[in-house]
């Protein structure tokens, strides 16, 4: 399924819950979030529905995200209906505080790959940023992704001047024995975080921190993510810059709700519903191809265009 500017969408973000147990800073605020009924939000049953199409549409990777998706009851029965549809790649973003206890479950599913959101190694700044996680959850659940041979293991980790900008040798020195792939992503301005803008660190500028980063060949090329590695080390570095908009022009994605509106582009205040008309049993199909007709080309975060809607709703 090609865009309007002839990028191939292969690929589904489904933010299966804007709810988390975490509550990391730049991403909820720490009110917490608005109760959503039930009725305005998808059933397992109707996501399924919505990959289906979308699977005969060219999808062939799905991601599901959250807020936090373990904290979804369902989340498995999900995995294995997209398995059984023929979705190749089902991968899931997670803050990994509960993903060593349903890791078992979760690959049996189907699941894929995961990707792991870690913002500190410290565990006074990890609860800091968290308002209150546990950081040996996550690093036992890192353990467990191994143990049960979901890799390549991918670690997020959101560089803030103030926050963690004196942790990143530690995250990269992590790679040196851990087969694993430490990823810088910068901090979008983008919900709750245009509150953290100014702590905003350039990847450019994080680079010139460590002199021994050797380039990588970057096999996917829609991947966000630019490689590098260490010396002989077991794992790799990687950096996204959301910020400059390298990656537009190779972008392949759209995203899905909890409350069943597609987003084009993450950056995007254009919501399109599907749930209503999949509930009322109109043609759903039709509603994609055109929304995808309608992809734009870039963001425009360097105009100062944001996007209010936070990223526990979106999923990242
Ligand atoms: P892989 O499938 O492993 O390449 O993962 P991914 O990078 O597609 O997904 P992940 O959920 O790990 O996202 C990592 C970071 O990249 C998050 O901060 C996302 O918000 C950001 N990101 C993912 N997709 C996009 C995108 O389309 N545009 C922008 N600007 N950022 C994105
Ligand atoms: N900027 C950059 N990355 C963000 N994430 C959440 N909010 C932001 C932001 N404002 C990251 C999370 C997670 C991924 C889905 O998106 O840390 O790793
Ligand atoms: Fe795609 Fe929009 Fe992300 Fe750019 S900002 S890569 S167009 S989703």
């Amino acid at each position: 399924m090609k865009d309007n500017f002839g990028r191939d969408i292969n690929y589904l973000r489904i933010s299966i819950t804007d709810k988390c147990n975490l509550r990391c800073k730049y991403c909820m605020p720490e009110k917490g979030i608005p109760k959503v009924e039930h009725k305005d939000v998808l059933t397992i049953e109707e996501y399924l529905k919505i990959v289906e199409v979308f699977k005969r549409l060219g999808i062939t990777k799905v991601r599901i995200t959250g807020g936090e998706p373990l904290v979804k009851k369902g989340v498995i029965d999900l995995i294995s209906g997209c398995k059984e549809i023929g979705i190749k790649e089902i991968a899931m973003t997670t803050n990994g505080i509960l993903l060593k206890d349903k890791i078992k479950e979760l690959k049996e599913a189907g699941l894929s790959r995961v990707n792991i959101s870690l913002d500190s190694l410290d565990q006074e700044k990890y609860s800091q940023i968290t308002r209150g996680g546990n950081l040996q959850d996550v690093l036992d659940s890192i353990e467990a992704c191994k143990k049960y041979n979901i890799t390549p293991i991918k670690i997020n980790t959101v560089m803030m001047r103030n926050f963690n900008l004196n942790e990143f040798r530690d995250f990269v020195n992590l790679t040196m024995d851990k087969d694993i792939s430490v990823r810088f992503i910068e901090l979008m301005p983008i919900g709750e975080a245009i509150k953290y803008k100014d702590n905003f660190i350039s990847n450019e500028e994080l680079l010139k921190l460590y002199d021994d980063l050797i380039p990588i060949e970057n096999k996917d090329l829609s991947s966000p993510a630019k490689y590098f590695k260490l010396p002989n080390a077991k794992g790799n570095v990687g950096f996204i810059n959301p910020m400059s908009c390298k990656f537009c022009g190779n972008c392949n994605r759209v995203r899905l709700t909890s409350k069943g509106k597609l987003l084009m582009c993450l950056h995007s205040n254009i919501f399109i519903d599907l749930l209503e008309p999949l509930r009322k049993g109109e043609d759903i199909e039709k509603i994609i191809v055109n929304a995808i007709q309608e992809k734009p080309e870039k963001h425009h975060l360097l105009d100062g265009e944001y996007n209010t809607t936070d990223m526990n709703e979106i999923g990242g």
